[in-house]
């Protein structure tokens, strides 16, 4: 099928080049010219693993094309996918500026009767307003409103589109269910479950699902605290309550909470939109306070275990003390560094004192723009070598596989707070390093 994704973001960018993977054209839309000129020429803006190669094949094929004339593709195609951004406004609420201003550029540039699938995440309500924008502005042409939600993770967002859970489509005629099923019909043919739904209960199935899945992290880190607190062990916690199928064992790790383009701000969109529907979900109101209480909680026990570990006191222990953050991504394999720990972390340790180095394979240049007063550095020895302290904060593949016994000779003194328990306490105690994780006994898992 002939397809327009508007919006070369994340998103767009990932189920344009995918939707062209598995065998539709697709033109894929943005006003950014560097951009667009970029990606012709196979260059990717962000880092997702694996996105270079199918970008590459599907231009191959002659199956993805990049333009920043919208009129155009919309004429060429029967279904328009919107793929722009709906960041949070200063309320809370989704900016809705750029899917609005999207679905009006497709009704004047319709030239017949059009599908148009809003895959961005937005407010319940949403899509029936594009319809009403569509008939407005393009009131010559017949258009059918589709919600299809994507539920793509950072850094596997490839390997998600082509193996989904389900497929998620809402729709308001028959037509447009139609169309949903033909574009997606080689994943029905493997058996995903197609769930076919109004608009309404598509687009409140994204926010459900992102706030399940932050409840299930708050959760986890909440039970980690509580371990800490009583000498349990929140690694086995998280097995011994994951093991039972209802609960399942996905998103029981517990860190330095939540963060990303999509939790932080999907839960606190649904809290509002509850709130408006007069439906408080006073579920979710603490999942969000839970979220960032305990990423505050992370920013006094560093400064606590620094202090002991030091032998100083709690008055300003971290002045003058330099600090190494390894990782600055909200998580492994991705360049995101939105609403992530070290955008929170960073600067409490420099308020109070420290000088802070964070290293990321691949999000040191986004940090250094972000957080004021860091130093980065893509050499992660150059960020250890000197450090009075260190502070883990994501868990990329080479920072879990440290050698310490090799990397402590860098440290000033061995001291390490580990926020994503990537090491096994008993063998840092054996290594002589004062460490510190999260809901695990310092030294012995049994008493
Ligand atoms: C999420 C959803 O998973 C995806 O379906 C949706 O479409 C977009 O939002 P993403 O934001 O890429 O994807 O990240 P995800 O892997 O879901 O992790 C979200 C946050 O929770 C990260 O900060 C991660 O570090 C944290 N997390 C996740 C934990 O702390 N523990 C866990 O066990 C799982």
């Amino acid at each position: 099928m002939k397809i327009a994704m508007i919006g070369t973001g994340y998103v767009g960018l990932v189920t344009g080049a995918c939707l062209a993977h598995i065998g539709h054209e697709i033109i894929c839309v943005d006003h950014d010219q560097s951009k667009i000129s970029a990606l012709k020429n196979g260059e990717i803006p962000i880092y997702e693993p694996g996105l270079d190669k199918v970008v590459a094949d599907s231009i191959a094929s002659g199956n993805l094309t990049f333009t920043t004339e919208l009129t155009e593709a919309v004429e060429a195609v029967g279904t328009i996918f919107i793929a722009v951004g709906t960041p949070p406004a200063a309320d809370g609420r989704s900016d809705l500026t750029q899917v609005e201003a999207a679905a009006k550029q497709i009704a004047k540039a319709a030239n017949g009767s059009k599908i148009v699938v809003i895959k961005s995440t937005v407010p319940v309500g949403t899509c029936r307003r594009v319809g009403r924008i569509l008939g407005k502005h393009g009131e010559d042409h017949e258009f059918h409103v589709a919600s299809n939600p994507e539920f793509l993770r950072e850094g596997n967002a490839v390997d998600d589109f082509m193996n989904p859970d389900r497929i998620v489509v809402g729709t308001d005629s028959d037509k447009s269910e139609a169309a949903m099923r033909d574009i997606y019909q080689r994943f029905e043919a493997q058996d995903v479950p197609f769930v076919s739904t109004n608009l309404e209960t598509s687009e409140l199935i994204k926010y459900s699902a992102n706030a399940f899945l932050a409840a299930k992290v708050a959760f986890i880190n909440e039970m980690s605290n509580l371990c800490d607190a009583t000498g349990a062990n929140v690694e086995d916690l998280s097995l011994g309550i994951g093991l039972d199928e209802r609960i399942g064992k996905a998103f029981l790790k517990p860190g330095p909470g939540y963060g990303g383009s999509c939790f932080p701000k999907d839960t606190l969109a649904l809290t509002i939109l509850a709130q408006e529907a007069d439906a408080p979900s006073r579920i979710i109101e603490s999942v969000v306070d839970s979220n960032s209480n305990h990423i505050r909680r992370l920013g006094r026990k560093i400064a606590e275990f620094c202090a002991d570990s030091w032998g100083l006191d709690y008055q300003h222990p971290l002045i003058d003390k330099r600090i190494a953050v390894l990782g600055l991504a909200f998580k492994a394999n991705t360049d995101d560094i939105r609403s992530a720990a070290s955008t929170v972390i960073a600067p409490l340790l420099i308020k109070q004192g420290a000088s802070v180095i964070g290293y990321d394979p691949e999000a040191s240049e986004a940090a250094l723009d972000a957080i004021d007063h860091i130093e980065t550095t893509t050499d992660m020895d150059e960020a250890l070598e000197g450090a009075d302290a260190v502070v883990i904060l994501t868990e990329w593949e080479n920072i879990k596989s440290i050698d310490w016994s090799k990397k402590k000779k860098l440290l000033k003194s061995p001291v390490i707070i580990d926020l994503r328990n990537l090491f096994d306490p008993d063998q840092m105690a054996e290594l002589n390093i004062q460490y510190s994780s999260l809901g695990r006994p310092l030294t012995g898992n049994r008493r």
